[in-house]
């Protein structure tokens, strides 16, 4: 990569996913990466802008910073937006969209900056070409992005488009269906191995179980997608990209199972249509089976990652024996597997009684989760624990 095409990026992820970004973008060949908050400044050049889209399972959104300049006021605003050569960057017919981040004394309303920033865009073409480009809040073709904090603002286009979260091979959700990031980030954070069998014996739509199987068999996760938004860009390069898609969507092999199982016949015919969706039928073994009833295979070393129902719906006292009864058929039937159990429930979790060795904190959207790692082994005990 020659250092003179080099620019700045920022992948954007959830909080507590910033270390397997850094991680992920380490593998990619990344240069000068740093962690910042909710995301990862990295550098490279378009090539790897392309494979930070297609390769990053835990990023959200590749940012690429074209404008960094002090604003404090509506007016310095506008002209610094309009001293840049759109027309270098799109194109009069195509649609655009602006997306705003304001922490600002100076600017209280988030709308008003990307109003002041799509006049100067359209200022800018229509004086050049008597034409203006138009606003499309749904699938533009160019999604621009401004972040201001306090009088610093950076202007960046958005080289993903839609969210990296949309796959593409999500079909149908359950009623809480991970986020593909988090799910992705809670597999990479673990320490599955990657060759051992992978359980979710409360699957739901499957998400979990979908991205085990992409990291396992090395599925680049944006395989599914039909689009990212850097080839609406004029600077497309088709056939570099074309390399890209070719040259790195090489499958590894994977020996093992990766098995899913929940208590609802809607739940697994859900996760069946997306495994399809995603190719991977053959590749995930699905049961509709109470957690209560199912065995892991037996004498087989292995990895759990679960998300299970956090109680919303349930009465306190159900719950709790819930989680109990997790508890007690963990130790009794998980031996020689560690798992992986997230939930916002912080009281029910008490009454898993295993000791976690291992407790990150995750959001899954706003509510604040834990994500607890339980080793069983033979002589597990059970009593309650501080989480
Ligand atoms: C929070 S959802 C899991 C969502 C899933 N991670 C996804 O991405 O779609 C919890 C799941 O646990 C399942 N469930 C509840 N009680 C169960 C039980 N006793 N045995 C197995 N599954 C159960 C529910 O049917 C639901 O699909």
């Amino acid at each position: 990569m020659k250092e003179e095409q080099k620019f700045k990026m920022f992948a954007k992820t959830f909080h507590g996913l910033e270390d397997v970004l850094k991680k992920e973008l380490i593998h990619l060949r990344a240069s000068n990466i740093s962690i910042g908050n909710r995301g990862v400044e990295f550098y490279g050049d378009k090539a790897l802008m392309y494979k930070a889209n297609f390769h990053l399972r835990t990023a959200l959104k590749i940012l690429k910073p074209i404008a960094e300049f002090k604003a404090q006021h509506e007016i310095e605003l506008y002209d610094a937006v309009k001293s840049i050569p759109w027309d270098t960057i799109f194109d009069v017919h195509q649609t655009f969209a602006i997306d705003s981040v304001v922490y600002s004394q100076h600017f209280s309303h988030s709308k008003y900056v990307a109003l002041k920033v799509k006049d100067a865009i359209v200022d800018q073409f229509r004086e050049k070409y008597k034409k203006r480009p138009y606003v499309e809040t749904e699938n533009p073709d160019v999604q621009i992005n401004i972040h201001i904090s306090d009088n610093i603002c950076t202007l960046s286009l958005d080289s993903s488009g839609e969210s990296l979260h949309k796959r593409g091979y999500r079909i149908k959700a359950t009623k809480a269906p991970l986020n593909e990031v988090l799910a992705a980030g809670m597999i990479l954070l673990s320490d599955w191995d990657f060759k051992s069998n992978f359980i979710d014996p409360m699957c739901g739509s499957g998400t979990l179980l979908i991205e085990a199987a992409m990291i396992a068999y090395g599925i680049p996760p944006g395989i599914y997608r039909q689009k990212f938004g850097f080839e609406s860009w004029k600077d497309f390069d088709s056939e570099l990209f074309e390399k890209i898609y070719e040259e790195e969507s090489e499958t590894k092999t994977f020996k093992s199972k990766i098995i899913g199982s929940d208590i609802s016949e809607i739940a697994i015919r859900i996760a069946r249509e997306n495994i399809s969706n995603a190719a991977l039928k053959r590749k995930i073994d699905l049961n509709i089976t109470p957690i209560e009833n199912y065995t892991p295979p037996e004498n087989e070393k292995g990895t759990i990652i679960t998300n299970p129902p956090y109680g919303e719906r349930l009465k306190k006292t159900n719950i709790q024996d819930f989680y109990s009864t997790l508890g007690d058929l963990f130790k009794d039937k998980y031996q020689g597997y560690s798992i992986w159990l997230l939930s916002s429930n912080l009281n029910a979790i008490k009454y898993i009684g295993l000791k976690p060795s291992n407790k990150i904190t995750l959001y899954n959207g706003p509510l604040e989760c834990k994500f607890l790692k339980y080793d069983i082994y033979q002589g597990s005990k059970k009593r309650k624990f501080k989480i």
